[in-house]
């Protein structure tokens, strides 16, 4: 059953140009995907959503930037080089397929029966060389995790914002991982998409924080329509925390293949402040009570805590696709052949769905109806993202939109003509209300925007 819904998923979203496998026609290349016309913008909203969330709705978290390479010497203080940041590694003695050990359910090979090597260290970090000839050029590394910029940049934004505790950095982009076993579609993949804030505070205010984080991205996630009974916060028990946190929590969704985490909050206490001060010989200590750029009195300087909230783009849009995706045994729209057929309503919150509006004539042979439907989406189309649809019944138009997540359809009738208006049709409810075309816009910014 769950094995179907992934199935299913998997290929609705490459039918539906949401997500595709990457360079599909040499036959893909190891876990990698491409987001297609649709998945871009969701995930592009995703993203907006998130941001807004932490830069525009607060005063107290800006934003940044980094570049994904750096200076070398960043992963040896952050500890991604060593033990902390790898993976252990089996190998199968007959058919040489590679598993990562915490996967096994036992200990011979899940591919062939036979055994296994013994475990040895694997470390997930993707070197790269800057440089036009490998042998001189310097070895780098792809960043493994999007706030190790966020940390070399913590003085940068302390001094030039004026920032006092706590404050927070936000920041989205790439990272990457050398994943021994990736798997799941996008859920564990080798390059992938962070939404990265870092919370500096006082040590003594870091436990109330990680409390207060926790609320706020659980509450994030329903408020943008994940079903309370897919969610759910596991804390990490000691011997499986990170090399960085002093505690850890995991925000997980239900996915077809099991509960799964999205997010990771966590504790890293002055771990990365401190490590980045004695490698880079940089003083990251908060002066407090005092303008950042002068001389504090002694006692009043200290590391400051770290929570940190880590957001994956890629495994949200996995949890907002699947949570969103409902078929409807024998349809809604009791008026087509839908009613024998399986429906797909994607039931996406409007503010994550890829088009907001699509524009319908209701049939494609009367030109004085499709003129007027084309002049609606030239006025709609650079305010909302929109797409334009004459083929096929209007049920059939109006399913291939419900199956997209598209918030509102606009058909365009013989009324329309003689009254200037059009039906404006709620994807949920499927409601149907005659707007005046010269009212539109105000009508879809207050019903989208509100
Ligand atoms: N800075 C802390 C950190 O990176 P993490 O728990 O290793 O913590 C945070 O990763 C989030 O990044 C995860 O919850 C997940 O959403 C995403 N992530 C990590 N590895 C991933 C992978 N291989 N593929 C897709 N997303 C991944």
């Amino acid at each position: 059953m769950a094995d179907k819904l992934m199935e299913k998923i998997v290929s609705f979203s490459k039918r539906r140009g949401f997500i595709f496998l990457s360079s599909e026609i040499y036959g893909g290349f190891g876990s990698c995907y491409d987001f297609g016309p649709l998945g871009v913008e969701l995930k592009n909203n995703i993203k907006k959503a998130w941001w807004d969330e932490m830069t525009k709705k607060r005063e107290n978290i800006v934003g940044l930037d980094a570049s994904i390479l750096m200076n070398p010497k960043v992963w040896q203080a952050s500890g991604h080089l060593t033990a902390g940041f790898a993976d252990e590694l089996v190998e199968c003695k007959k058919c040489h397929h590679r598993f990562r050990k915490d996967f096994l359910k036992n200990k011979k090979c899940p591919d062939c029966g036979s055994e296994l090597t013994k475990p040895r260290k694997f470390n997930l970090m993707m070197k790269t060389f800057v440089g036009p000839i490998e042998d001189e050029a310097a070895v780098t590394y792809l960043r493994a995790e999007t706030c190790q910029g966020i940390y070399t940049n913590f003085k940068n934004v302390l001094q030039s914002m004026r920032q006092k505790l706590p404050f927070g950095i936000a920041q989205i982009g790439k990272a990457f991982r050398n994943e021994i076993n990736p798997k799941d579609f996008i859920y564990r993949t080798r390059e992938f998409e962070q939404m990265e804030m870092q919370w500096f505070c006082h040590p003594k205010e870091a436990p109330k924080f990680f409390d207060y984080w926790k609320r706020e991205r659980i509450n994030w996630y329903l408020n943008l329509g994940i079903k309370k009974e897919n969610l759910r916060a596991k804390e990490v028990p000691k011997n499986e925390l990170p090399h960085y946190a002093k505690r850890a929590l995991d925000i997980e969704y239900k996915f077809p293949f099991g509960w799964k985490e999205i997010e990771g909050i966590h504790n890293r206490g002055d771990w990365d402040l401190s490590n980045h001060s004695r490698h880079s010989g940089e003083d990251l200590k908060y002066y407090e009570d005092e303008p950042v750029f002068a001389k504090a009195p002694a006692g009043k300087k200290y590391f400051p805590y770290i929570i940190e909230t880590s957001a994956g783009a890629d495994r949200s849009l996995f949890a907002f696709l699947c949570d969103a995706y409902q078929e409807i045994k024998g349809g809604r729209t009791k008026t087509t052949k839908a009613v024998k057929e399986i429906e797909v309503l994607l039931n996406l919150h409007k503010s994550l769905a890829p088009i907001k509006v699509a524009v319908l004539p209701l049939v494609r042979n009367k030109p004085k109806v499709v003129k007027k439907a084309k002049q609606v989406y030239q006025i709609l189309k650079p305010l909302f993202m929109c797409q334009y649809d004459e083929v096929g019944s209007i049920g059939r138009k109006y399913r291939r939109q419900d199956e997209i997540g598209t918030v509102f359809c606009l058909t365009i009738d013989f009324e329309s003509l003689e009254n200037d208006d059009v039906t404006v049709r709620d994807r949920n409810t499927m409601k149907q209300e005659r707007v005046k075309i010269k009212d539109l816009i105000p009508f879809l910014r207050e019903k989208l925007e509100s």
